[in-house]
């Protein structure tokens, strides 16, 4: 008997609990709690963004879409992110995940998106969906001094969450890369981004909070997911990292450095590899050449982990 398949979005939070059990699945070393976190916790998702390939009843197969709006020159621009592309094991090899990309493609092209944005270690895999690979640098900032600096504290979400917002708009609007991030989406990335909440530091002045970083401990590392401030850019981002070595003992540490953000910060003494986990899908006559050039250049996009899907 011919397998019956159906691919469409989620209708209920029982069909989107049934996608964290099928990545958790699929995903060998991704914690449970991962999924629940970019599945069920993203508030800016509805249910049919999370696409799912079913046959006889039972889900096999799911990508999702993520949509977003990122600053590029100065203005803004819808794309969707893909994400947790996953089939079970048993079910593998059948096409199935391919016919959820395209249905997702599909998806993205008809609420308007002007390019879709993924990361993965495959990038092979995507290549049929005329996905390009983009190279980023990756940088470590090695043994760096622990110091304690009174001016720095941990970031209060009720009373500072307005300040660093606006901060966060100063130093991002004119840049290729960093999200727009309106109320609904910070709330929402509260909840996914899996950050280390003692790791959220401000650095305040007598009377105003001027910057701030959010980061994560990774094995003997902290990995810096998002850095902004008002002024004194390399000064209050050193300032921020000799806190966090302070505070956890971790000497060494690691971020995405763009080149726009290589001039803003003139940070020295750093090492630099490339990283070819990002991926980009252009949509045919959506984008100019301009803003093509300007996503696809090497090391362009300034993307914040604290953003990653
Ligand atoms: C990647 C994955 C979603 C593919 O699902 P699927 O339903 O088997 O996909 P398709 O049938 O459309 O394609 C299978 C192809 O993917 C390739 N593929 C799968 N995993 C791969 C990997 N880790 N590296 C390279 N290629 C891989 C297979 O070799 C196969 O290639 P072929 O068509 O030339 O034989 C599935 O293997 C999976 O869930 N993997 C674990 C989660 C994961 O890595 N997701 C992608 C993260 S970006």
């Amino acid at each position: 008997m011919k397998d019956r398949i159906e691919i469409r979005g989620c209708r209920n939070y029982d069909e989107l609990l049934k996608v964290v059990r099928l990545c958790d699945a699929a995903f060998e070393k991704t914690p449970f709690e991962y999924f629940e976190r970019h599945i069920l916790k993203d508030a800016t998702l509805s249910p049919e963004d999370t696409r799912i390939l079913i046959v006889d009843n039972e889900i096999v197969s799911s990508v999702q879409v993520f949509p977003r709006t990122m600053y590029l020159n100065g203005g803004k621009i819808d794309f969707g992110g893909i994400g947790n592309v996953a089939t079970y094991p048993a079910k593998r090899k059948f096409g199935y995940a391919e016919l959820v990309m395209n249905d997702a493609i599909n998806y993205m092209k008809e609420q308007e998106f002007k390019f879709s944005l993924l990361t993965t270690t495959i990038n092979k895999y995507y290549d049929k969906f005329s996905f390009e690979t983009l190279n980023r640098e990756l940088i470590e900032i090695n043994k760096v001094s622990p110091n304690f600096n009174k001016s720095i504290r941990k970031f209060n979400r009720v009373n500072d969450f307005g300040v660093v917002k606006n901060i966060y708009e100063y130093y991002n609007r004119d840049g290729i890369g960093p999200l727009f991030r309106d109320i609904k989406y910070w709330e929402a990335q509260f909840d996914f981004c899996g950050e280390d909440e003692n790791l959220f530091l401000v650095f305040e002045t007598t009377n105003s909070v001027e910057g701030y970083i959010r980061a994560v401990r990774e094995n003997d590392k902290i990995k810096i997911l998002e850095f902004a401030a008002v002024n004194d850019y390399l000064q209050i981002f050193k300032s921020l990292i000799e806190s966090l070595c302070y505070q956890t003992g971790i000497n060494d540490f690691e971020m995405f450095l763009s080149e726009s953000e290589k001039q803003k910060l003139q940070l020295k003494n750093y090492i630099s590899k490339i990283d070819s986990d990002l991926m980009i899908l252009l949509f045919e006559n959506r984008l100019t050449e301009l803003q093509k050039r300007e996503l696809t250049k090497y090391n362009n996009i300034n993307y914040w982990l604290s953003d990653f899907f």
